[in-house]
């Protein structure tokens, strides 16, 4: 707010708090119209109708507010205002179309779409959703989720309902590659302008930035980091047996046949959702090879030929004999209730996983190290949120993206999530706030070598993805190394176009 002078008393300023949309109440002294008071405030006329907008999103929850029908009304003397942050009313400018007039009312529905359904998961979309609530009380949040880890199904139900015009205000897209398999250009709205009015192309890793940009757009706004290549370990279980946590995939193996004989599960796994397995695959391929040959295979650098593709084969071949029989029947998650019972000791999986134990509240029986041969390389992945250009609400998707982008808003979800902030302003004392998992996970983001998961969209597009999940799941009925390495080849042919 630049000046505020005689036809303005100003109320109260909140936004520094995060318990209102930013912004400062104002009453008039003397009648005027919303041009003069973004003149006033501002020092231009222009952002009457982002004034009009939050004036009237306040009303709807607070009668002491105006309620404003006109852009060109001239409001009386003791009408009470509310006058967003300038970062907002130029976001507001740059989002609302001047044919949208109903914009200018508050309240709507924002639907938010998602396949965020599991423990940690949920916990963590609803702390978005409080925060989003009490900036923006006026909005009904519609939680469209669609269950189904890595998102499989989601994606399948949302693309049908973009193409026909009939998309979610905003939904969860991977930062990477995945952006391809939703047209952006056609149906998406691209976010540069925001990037810039936010900041966030400030805040936000340069790795990520350039994981999220496609063909010279921001199409998603991140709210964490996920790591792919996590062993997770009962420690009780590793205790009771005297096992360290393994460096090698040699000491892995013997690990797995002290428990074996045990009667205890080695490795707990859940492939129900299709996507597990092939997971577990990157993990393994990124630990066999150098992270420049890991990133090599998605670039066509590396070739599919190469010998630690099969060697990657033949280690998960071995994996699967010390899996729970029943894997097929499992999802990731369900498949966890071995080891919460001590029935089960180690678990491959991303650190949605920290999410599960802590919203299980067994995170203290948890440990965790780098998936063996993976010490210094972090597979990473980041989840975003997008803005379809057909979307029903869209002031509603600015605020929504606002949140997310925030810092308040990827703490209080990532906290939950088990993932970390992809913002790069976190505090120290900020920090000392997250579990010891996810502080050691900073460090490793600062510190690794970055390589992209491709199970979670990063490294490669969508018909790629799915090409090398048939393989692997294939795989595991034919046992057949040689024929799989030459399927995954073809797969990446078919994806180069070599
Ligand atoms: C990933 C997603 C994570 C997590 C996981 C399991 O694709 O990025 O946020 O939810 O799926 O569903």
């Amino acid at each position: 707010m630049q000046k505020v002078c005689w036809l303005l008393a100003v109320l109260v300023a909140v936004g520094l708090l995060g318990w209102a949309q930013a912004g400062t109440s104002l009453v008039l002294e003397k009648p005027a119209s919303l041009a003069d008071v973004s003149l006033t405030v501002f020092g231009d006329s222009a952002y009457a109708p982002a004034i009009m907008r939050a004036t009237n999103s306040k009303a709807l929850v607070d009668h002491s507010f105006a309620r404003i029908s006109r852009l060109d009304e001239i409001l009386p003397a003791g009408a009470k205002l509310w006058v967003p942050d300038a970062t907002w009313a130029k976001a507001f400018l740059a989002v609302w179309d001047p044919n949208r007039v109903e914009d200018l009312f508050g309240g709507g529905k924002l639907v938010v779409g998602s396949w965020w359904t599991t423990g940690g998961e949920a916990e963590g979309l609803e702390a978005l959703f409080d925060l989003y609530r009490s900036r923006y009380p006026d909005v009904l949040i519609v939680n469209a989720t669609v269950a189904g880890g890595a998102g499989f199904v989601f994606k399948a139900v949302v693309k049908p309902r973009i193409i026909a015009g009939d998309p979610p205000d905003t939904f969860q897209l991977h930062a990477g590659l995945e952006v391809e398999g939703y047209s952006p250009e056609i149906y998406l709205r691209p976010l540069d302008d925001l990037y810039t009015i936010f900041g966030w192309d400030k805040v936000l890793p340069s790795d990520l930035l350039d994981m999220i940009r496609y063909k010279g757009h921001y199409w998603g706004v991140p709210v964490n980091i996920h790591r792919s290549n996590v062993l997770w370990y009962n420690k009780e279980i590793f205790a009771r047996y005297d096992l360290t946590p393994p460096t090698s995939w040699d000491e892995f193996f013997a690990i797995c046949e002290t428990l074996k004989k045990a009667g205890v599960i080695p490795v707990i796994i859940g492939n129900a959702g299709g996507w597990e397995v092939a997971h577990l695959f990157e993990d393994i391929l990124a630990g066999v090879l150098s992270p420049d040959e890991y990133r090599g295979l998605w670039t066509g650098e590396t070739p599919w030929t190469h010998p630690g593709v099969a060697r990657a084969l033949e280690i998960l071949k071995r994996i699967m004999e010390y899996a729970n029989v029943d894997y097929p029947a499992h999802t990731w998650d369900t498949a966890l209730d071995y080891f919460v019972v001590d029935k089960g000791a180690m678990h491959i999986m991303g650190d949605w996983a920290m999410g599960w134990f802590m919203a299980k509240q067994i995170d203290y029986k948890v440990g965790w190290a780098p998936v063996p041969g993976t010490k210094g390389v972090f597979v990473a992945l980041s989840d975003t949120f997008a803005f379809p250009k057909r979307a029903a609400n869209p002031i509603n998707v600015l605020s929504w993206l606002e949140v997310c982008g925030s810092k308040e808003g990827q703490i209080a979800f990532n906290m939950r999530k088990g993932s970390i902030p992809a913002r790069t302003d976190i505090t120290p004392e900020e920090k000392a706030q997250f579990n010891p998992y996810l502080q050691s996970c900073m460090e490793d983001w600062a510190r690794d070598a970055i390589v992209p998961s491709v199970m979670h969209g990063a490294a490669a597009p969508e018909s790629w993805v799915v090409d090398f999940k048939d393989a692997i799941n294939l795989f595991l009925v034919t046992k057949d190394v040689a024929s799989t390495q030459a399927a995954l080849m073809a797969a990446a042919q078919a994806a180069l176009g070599k």
